[in-house]
């Protein structure tokens, strides 16, 4: 099975769950890409804070995302941090150049699933979740949701919903219940993504 996981992360925890999502589609056999969406932000804004520098030289070594890594992929993972209960720009700048591929039914009955950040517990989880999840409808995608098919959904006192694996609070560190719902995501997008495709 061949998974992409493509997210943005401005100061590092989504990328943090996009790693443990790649990891769970590995664990479950799945040849995965990790890729990052082209940044957004001016250049003095970067340079001027120290947290958002920070995080994003941690992901330096990660590979840009093409448009190929969409359409290479059995299975895609998204991942953006939530901007007022949306998904950021960066992420959204990158869906919006998949017209093309729309046009052509390219993703057509791929399996997809989605991770998010946020600061609050209350800030916009699942809202932002639902948000991105708009592109797969439009472009006839299989949503794979985590359900509350692993405990952590239901112990979790910070991130990790059924929508999908998410983080709170901006930490260094995911909780346990953080990773098992990552974790889970990957293994399940290979498990769907294996099904669909027989
Ligand atoms: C412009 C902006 C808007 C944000 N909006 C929200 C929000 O609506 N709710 C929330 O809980 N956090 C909000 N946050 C916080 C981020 O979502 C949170 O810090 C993020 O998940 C960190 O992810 P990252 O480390 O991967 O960049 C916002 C942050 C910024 C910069």
């Amino acid at each position: 099975m061949k998974i992409s996981v493509i997210y943005y992360s401005m100061t590092g925890s989504v990328f943090q769950l996009a790693n443990v999502v790649a990891e769970g589609a590995r664990e479950a056999g799945a040849d995965v890409r990790l890729r990052r969406v082209p940044d957004l932000l001016p250049l003095e804004v970067i340079e001027s804070n120290e947290h958002i520098k920070k995080g994003l030289d941690m992901q330096q070594d990660v590979a840009v995302a093409t448009l190929e890594d969409l359409t290479w992929a059995d299975g895609i993972a998204l991942g953006s941090p939530t901007r007022y209960g949306n998904m950021t720009a960066q992420l959204k700048n990158f869906l919006d150049q998949t017209g093309p591929l729309w046009a052509e039914g390219k993703l057509a009955g791929k399996a997809v699933g989605f991770f998010t950040g946020a600061a609050t517990m209350h800030g916009g989880h699942e809202s932002t979740i639902l948000a991105m999840s708009t592109f797969a409808y439009h472009h006839g995608m299989i949503i794979v949701p985590t359900g509350y098919l692993v405990p952590s959904i239901h112990a979790t006192k910070t991130g990790g919903s059924p929508y999908g694996p998410s983080e709170l609070g901006n930490k260094n560190e995911l909780s346990e219940e953080e990773r098992a719902v990552a974790a889970f995501l990957g293994h399940r997008l290979s498990e769907i993504a294996g099904k669909l495709a027989q």
